[in-house]
């Protein structure tokens, strides 16, 4: 069987490391045959790592989907506000998708992904890369065998960490709503997409609670400074940028994402010149930084998913599944299990022996998805978990928590299909 053959759009941190290098060790299954990036550098490197002749190295997505580029499927991997157009010219243009999240930002938006894809017949698989976990999957067939009865209700937490917090919400990326996403669509559309596939029922209204609390002006520490390499008291702040950045072993993400020269000179310049080295508080952020939603599901049951700030990232996802008959106590980053079962009042408790965790591509999730994907392509029903009725499902929920929390409300959740 020939490799599926697959554009990249957007050679960042996921065009470049997330699902493509799959193919470098399976490239009986996987083939790059395009990419789209505007920085001549990584597009350089990307194109170096992956094969790829001049003529199918473009600068900007629409030059590459108008290229004629022979592919199966393209990956849309661009920042959050350059999903929506790219996913559906693909689809025109007869390629199946693979879409990053958050996919849309609006309703609407995720309406026009929906309907170009029934219209056209192509595939849109979304990046719920949850799904595709070792850790979510043995908490899904425990769920499945009965062992807890029902589940009634869950307790969800997005423990995204001090410094992660710091680098991606307050100095990176997607520190501010109108440039990306709201925080809940940036992070936890996958939290609201775990729990859709647990419960295994629609969600049908939520209400949200939160704010930007800490990482603002009036919070700055008396005496501090505008940059951490010029701040007299960034030996006692946790959000200090040299704490994070200038590990010396540590040449990977985050340290990649502030500087393509990683070594120490290249590090400090970045610290001392680019957004990465300014004070967390006083940057130009406006995304809340703990932020509660209560959700409820088809049959009365209920979630609550918070995601803040204030946690340390070793904890990754933590999780309480409480079923009529008995409850899972787990966490994602050492893959343990706790189950107790209320018939006999056993408790047995897993911890998974292989390594997993957060640093291994989102605990295996990232090549379990692309292995998915490449047999979706190749006729696999049923191959990826998450269809597009439900990735959307989760993005609406998440716009719904975001009105919530914005309007004081209730919001219910119209789903399509
Ligand atoms: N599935 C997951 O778990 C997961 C994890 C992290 C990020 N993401 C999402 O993946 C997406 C990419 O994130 P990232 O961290 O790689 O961001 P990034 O900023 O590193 O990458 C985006 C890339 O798109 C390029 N780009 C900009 N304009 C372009 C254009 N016109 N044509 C082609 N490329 C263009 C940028 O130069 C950049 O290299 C985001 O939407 C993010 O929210 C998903």
């Amino acid at each position: 069987m020939n490799p599926v053959r697959m554009i990249v759009l957007g050679a960042g941190a996921r065009g470049m490391d997330a699902y493509a290098p799959y193919s470098l060790i399976a490239p009986d299954q996987l083939k790059i045959v395009g990419v789209a990036e505007p920085r001549e550098s990584r597009r350089a490197a990307f194109a170096a790592r992956y094969g790829l002749p001049d003529c199918a190295a473009f600068s900007d997505w629409r030059e590459t989907l108008s290229a004629g580029i022979e592919a199966d499927a393209v990956l849309v991997a661009t920042q959050d506000n350059q999903h929506v157009d790219p996913a559906c010219l693909a689809m025109e243009r007869g390629y199946d998708v693979l879409l990053e999240k958050p996919i849309a930002k609006t309703e609407s938006e995720l309406r026009r992904i929906y309907d170009t894809s029934l219209r056209t017949g192509k595939r849109a698989a979304v990046c719920h890369v949850l799904r595709y976990t070792r850790f979510f999957n043995t908490l899904k067939a425990i769920i499945d065998s009965g062992e807890i009865g029902d589940v009634i209700n869950i307790s969800h937490s997005e423990n995204i960490g001090y410094w992660h917090m710091a680098h991606s919400f307050v100095r990176g990326n997607w520190r501010r709503e109108d440039e990306t996403s709201p925080m809940i669509l940036a992070k936890s559309c996958h939290d609201a997409d775990i729990l859709l596939y647990l419960v295994g029922k629609d969600c049908l209204r939520v209400a949200s609670f939160g704010s930007l609390k800490h990482f603002t002006a009036e919070n700055a520490p008396e005496g501090s400074a505008d940059r951490c390499l010029d701040c007299p008291v960034a030996a006692t702040c946790p959000y200090n940028a040299t704490r994070l950045y200038m590990i010396p072993f540590l040449t990977g993400w985050p340290v990649s994402v502030i500087t393509d020269d990683v070594s120490a000179e290249g590090r400090l310049k970045a610290l001392r010149e680019g957004p990465y080295g300014r004070c967390v508080y006083r940057c130009d952020n406006d995304v809340v930084d703990h932020q509660s939603t209560v959700l409820e599901f088809e049959g009365g049951v209920t979630a609550t998913l918070t995601v803040s700030a204030f946690t340390d990232f070793r904890h990754g996802r933590t999780i309480h599944i409480m079923g009529s008959h008995g409850e899972i106590r787990a966490k994602m980053s050492d893959e343990t299990i706790e189950v107790t079962n209320f018939r006999d009042g056993s408790v047995r408790t897993t911890e998974n022996p292989l390594p997993g965790g957060m640093g291994d591509g989102h605990g295996g999730g990232d090549f379990g998805l692309i292995a998915s994907f490449i047999r979706m392509e190749r006729g696999e029903d049923g191959a990826v978990k998450s269809s597009i009725r439900d990735a959307i499902q989760s993005h609406l929920i998440c716009i719904a928590a975001e009105d919530s929390r914005k309007n004081h409300t209730v919001v219910d959740i119209h789903n399509v299909g």
